[in-house]
């Protein structure tokens, strides 16, 4: 019997998104870009998939990359300047993302964090276990006046099987990030089946790249290939509330 069946919207592009708010498109203050030539490649490449705007977050670890507001607004200078040299028409700013690791309470109380819109701090997590702290962090964030977006919850895998931990975050007013990467399975197969679900919960807010180099933008052109994935992109990426920020 012959049927008629609608083929389901695909998504073709990151412009539905606009905005990108994390990335690592500075060049040599972290394990992102390397030089300014590659910050603008990069560059090129996000804004070939539909990105029109860069909220670019420098990793800021105490051990590996202490890095301040003065060095990550400097490099965010010199790559502005690059890109208009190049006739690149693009807006990039800069914030930062916060590793919560043992120094951070001392940061938090002594020096400003640089912020994505809305006063929000983009922080994560060390991949093997939460941080003692963490509940002390998030509320000494709130109390003064931050609103609190922790970076790709889906690959913190020592909360997977405690799902309760992710929905307490949620209502205590966590918003949460996830990265594209983790929905083609670059990370492994759990952490796409975890981003999975907490898409399908209705739990994540923000999608957005954190890319520090090209095989992550090949995994995002990638991305928009894949049939199953990209079709149930196309359904949730509306809700997404990227465009809000920008
Ligand atoms: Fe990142």
């Amino acid at each position: 019997m012959f049927s008629f069946f609608k083929a389901k919207p695909m998504l073709d592009s990151y412009q539905l998104l606009g905005l990108d708010l994390h990335s690592h498109l500075l060049p040599g203050i972290d394990d992102g870009a390397k030089t300014v030539e590659e910050s603008l490649a990069l560059i090129r490449r996000l804004q070939g998939m539909g990105f029109n705007r860069f909220i670019t977050t420098p990793h800021v670890m105490a051990d590996l990359y202490p890095n301040t507001p003065e060095i990550i607004l400097e490099k965010l200078e010199v790559v502005r300047a690059a890109a208009r040299e190049e006739g690149l028409e693009v807006q990039i700013d800069a914030a930062a993302e916060y590793l919560m690791d043992e120094a951070f309470g001392e940061k938090m109380a002594a020096v400003e964090l640089l912020t994505l819109p809305g006063n929000r701090v983009l922080v994560e997590m060390a991949f093997v276990s939460a941080p003692p702290n963490l509940d002390q962090y998030i509320f000494q964030l709130q109390t003064k006046g931050y609103k609190v977006l922790l970076a790709h919850p889906e690959r913190y895998l020592f909360f997977r099987d405690n799902f309760k931990r992710y929905e307490s975050l949620k209502d205590r007013g966590v918003e949460f990030q996830m990265n594209l990467l983790s929905l083609v399975g670059y990370y492994g197969k759990p952490i796409q089946d975890n981003a999975l679900r907490l898409l399908k919960a209705g739990m994540i807010d923000y999608l957005a790249t954190d890319l520090h180099h090209e095989r992550h933008a090949e995994n995002l052109e990638r991305l928009l290939q894949e049939k199953k994935i990209s079709r149930l992109l196309a359904e949730y990426v509306q809700r997404m509330k990227n465009q809000l920020l920008a």
